[in-house]
């Protein structure tokens, strides 16, 4: 089954999680156009949704959902978003879309945090997917040669600038065993604006799609 048929499956399973006049955080992707989709489709009238991107936002506004500033919003339930990997226990990396930075933001001022993905992005130890850093311009070559100190092999993502005016390194030949502890390092580097990790605010639920249907993982052990 073609991936795009399994993260439609994950984005469908996800409308359980959202009930009517909620305000939702919603994510960036084509999992998340999956979700919009459905939850256009499913009559589900938001109070409002928080976007990630420029991206989601016009896919809010095709969907005539009203979108809100999250510095308007004072408890937000709910963030819907995708992976590019998550481990079983809930740790993800993300930002192939380039969108980490708010995506980061909103998953941690959401109360929970509902993860969609299907099933060829679970993995044991992440890092098979280069890992995105969202860089300040001026500090790229100076965060690359630090990021080398820390096991990876960055790659400045040509071309690609972020709704927040910066670029994007992505780090290869990692394999993170302590995605926390990596986390934490690459935060301290001067320059750096968001590690596309998610291993301290993790997901709170994963919806796997796959062949035969959803799984549900609700992780609780420690990353
Ligand atoms: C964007 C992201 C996306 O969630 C991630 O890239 C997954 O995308 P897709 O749903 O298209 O596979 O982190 O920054």
């Amino acid at each position: 089954m073609p991936a795009r048929e399994k993260k439609r499956r994950a984005a469908q399973a996800a409308l359980g999680h959202v009930k009517d006049g909620m305000v939702l955080g919603i994510g960036t992707g084509s999992t998340v156009a999956e979700f919009v989709k459905a939850l256009l489709d499913s009559g589900i009238r938001l109070a409002g949704a928080v976007s990630s991107s420029n991206a989601t936002s016009a896919l809010l506004r095709a969907g005539h959902i009203p979108e809100l500033d999250l510095n308007a919003v004072d408890e937000l339930a709910l963030y819907v978003d995708g992976a590019d990997e998550a481990t079983f226990q809930g740790a993800l990396i993300k930002g192939g879309g380039a969108a980490l930075t708010r995506e980061k933001v909103i998953a941690g001022a959401a109360a929970r945090f509902v993860c969609i993905i299907d099933d060829g992005k679970l993995v044991e130890i992440l890092g098979r997917f280069p890992l995105p850093v969202e860089v300040v311009p001026m500090a790229r070559a100076y965060v690359a040669r630090q990021l080398v100190k820390l096991g990876g092999r960055p790659v400045w993502r040509e071309g690609v600038v972020t709704d927040n005016g910066n670029v994007i390194l992505d780090v290869h030949q990692l394999r993170l065993t302590d995605p926390a502890a990596f986390e934490t390092a690459a935060d301290q580097i001067a320059g750096v604006v968001t590690v596309g990790l998610f291993a301290r605010r993790r997901a709170d639920v994963l919806i796997v799609g796959g062949d035969v249907g959803v799984r549900t993982l609700v992780p609780r052990e420690p990353v």
